[in-house]
């Protein structure tokens, strides 16, 4: 029996990274995964990215923006450079819907205002 759930288990885990792989790039949910590794790579320089501790507060911290903005302003922040001693790293559409997707999961937002 256990045999048969585990089967099971596997069976509907190879069926989700055919849909995943059959989904054209767009169309793939954004990732907080791959948006804390991003996090991690790019912005831990500055900002704390972590729910706690490890960083710096030259900027604002993740948590803190998360209760500030919306994925949508995010995104829209993201957009541009921002910080002027930012070696000019640009985030791609796919990789800001990501960090996006992951600073959302720090904490609870406000309505925008
Ligand atoms: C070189 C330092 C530096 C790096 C690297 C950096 N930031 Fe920032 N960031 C800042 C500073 C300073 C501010 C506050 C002033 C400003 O808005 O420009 C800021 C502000 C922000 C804000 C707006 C906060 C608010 O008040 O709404 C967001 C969102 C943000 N950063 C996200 C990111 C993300 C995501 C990354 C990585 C992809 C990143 N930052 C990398 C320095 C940095």
């Amino acid at each position: 029996m256990r045999g048969l759930v585990a089967m099971a288990g596997a069976v509907s885990t190879l069926g989700m990274g055919i849909w995943l792989a059959a989904q054209p790039a767009g169309a793939v949910p954004p990732s907080a995964e791959a948006g804390a590794d991003i996090a991690a790579r790019w912005c831990a320089g500055c900002h704390v990215v972590a729910p706690s501790g490890a960083g710096t507060d030259a900027a604002p911290s993740f948590v803190s923006i998360a209760q500030r903005r919306t994925p949508d302003q995010l995104r829209a922040f993201l957009a541009k450079p921002h910080a002027k001693p930012m070696r000019g790293f640009t985030l791609s559409g796919r990789e800001i819907d990501d960090v996006a997707a992951y600073i959302a999961t720090l904490g609870p937002r406000q309505p925008p205002q």
